[in-house]
């Protein structure tokens, strides 16, 4: 029986494992939030440290970052030397991202400028790692040509500026000038650490979620798949640097931070995005749930019950095979095979009738809406490989890293 407590595979996947991340808090109220933003970030592994200015530590004090990092707050720029430890030179050296959230005018004036008043200024002066900024103060403030020259001077030089968002603001005013939601401030820090990762370079089209077919304004076929194993593996694959197309049916799930959104709902859509999509792209992996059929005329007004009848009969059109139409013998091709029975012979008949590389076969019952999957592996010339029953983020790592493997021989 599969137990969370001593199986890691079951416990959420850690990619920032072995990343140093540096998280530079400026004074605004956003602080509080960075709090979460160091959370997520250990959660996901990394190890992170966090760097305070004066005026932050008066919106949020540093022990709560302490306790959530297990690591000492920086908050001096004079900070004393110890045991191998020199300051910001030791964070600089250390840091595989540097992320500034939230980033006051001020912070984004003195790293624009390059002044060392401050540790936060200091340390970026002193690093190669890749600098995220995530701004957050008033609207005034944000669109004040100073803050927008600064920031342009910091994206010509190679920042990331992650926001700000339009909403409410702390004076009671709206406009721009939100701290940007943790979920993308992770997603950034992400795809910064794996900038230089074995899919660098690389354009990986995932599809994912199941299709709507319509048949009338309010109705349509359907199927119960969550896209998360998709979602999984668009970000698995920015994870190792590739640039990412997630071609996506209706789902519940937030996509991605810094995928290329397709959005779609058909499987004629999702066909039309794929091949839209498909000539930049090194490898393709189609974990959607495509409806092999659609109806075969759907009604323009909404379809009423015929008094006496208790039956309904539909006619059914076939969807097009989205992977079976890539023909480019260059394409690295994934393909998803969910199966109630006779899982291996369906996976190795799909292989060959698809002209696929890779196969991944789950069992369709236990794997659709689950947090986990039990998938094998099926490629041409090998044994089926049977994984342990893992989560699906374990399970895209794992695809993402064979698809890595698999172009860098094509
Ligand atoms: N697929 C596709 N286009 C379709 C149907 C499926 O590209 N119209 C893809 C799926 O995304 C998956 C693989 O083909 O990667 C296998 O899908 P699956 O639904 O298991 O198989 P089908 O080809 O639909 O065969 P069947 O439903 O008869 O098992």
């Amino acid at each position: 029986m599969a137990n969370i407590e001593t199986d890691p595979l079951l416990r959420p996947h850690q990619p920032l494992t072995g990343k140093t991340v540096l998280l530079g808090v400026s004074g605004g109220i956003a602080a509080y939030k960075a709090a979460d933003l160091a959370s997520n970030l250990v959660q996901l592994g990394a190890d992170v440290h966090v760097l305070m200015t004066k005026t932050a530590t008066t919106f949020i004090a540093p022990g709560t970052f302490a306790a959530l990092t297990q690591n000492e707050v920086h908050d001096n720029v004079l900070e004393r030397w110890h045991r191998g430890f020199t300051g910001h030179i030791t964070l600089a050296h250390s840091a595989d991202a540097f992320i500034v959230a939230p980033a006051t005018a001020n912070t984004i004036a003195n790293l624009a400028l390059g002044l060392a008043s401050e540790i936060i200024g200091t340390t970026a002066l002193s690093t190669q790692a890749p600098l995220l900024i995530a701004p957050a103060m008033e609207h005034a403030m944000f669109h004040h040509p100073a803050t927008q020259e600064h920031l342009a001077t910091l994206v010509a030089r190679g920042a990331t500026i992650i926001g700000p968002e339009p909403g409410r603001l702390a004076s009671g005013e709206w406009g721009d000038g939100r701290l940007s939601p943790v979920a993308d401030l992770t997603g950034a820090v992400r795809n910064a650490v794996g900038r230089s990762g074995a899919l660098a370079g690389k354009r990986i089209v995932v599809t994912a979620g199941g299709t709507h077919e319509t048949l009338d304004p309010v109705r349509f076929l359907g199927n119960g798949s969550s896209g998360r194993m998709g979602y999984a593996i668009a970000q698995a694959a920015m994870d190792l640097g590739a640039d990412v197309t997630l071609i996506s049916g209706p789902t519940a799930l937030q996509m991605p931070y810094g995928v290329q959104a397709v959005p779609v709902v058909s499987a004629q859509e999702m066909y039309d995005a794929v091949h839209a999509a498909l000539p930049t792209a090194g490898g393709i992996v189609m974990t959607a749930a495509v409806a092999d059929f659609r109806p075969a005329t759907s009604s323009t007004t909404k379809i009423k019950k015929t008094a006496g009848t208790d039956t309904m009969s539909l006619e059914l059109a076939k969807n097009p095979d989205i992977i079976g139409s890539l023909k480019d013998e260059a394409l690295v091709k994934i393909g998803f095979a969910a199966e109630t029975n006779d899982h291996i012979a369906n996976g190795q008949t799909k292989l060959e009738a698809k002209g696929l590389d890779m196969v991944v076969v789950n069992d369709a019952v236990a794997a659709i809406g689950a947090r986990t999957n039990q998938a094998t592996i099926i490629t041409r010339g090998h044994e089926p490989e049977a994984l342990p029953l893992m989560t699906k983020e374990h399970l895209a790592a794992e695809i993402a890293s064979r698809l890595a493997g698999m172009l860098a021989t094509r």
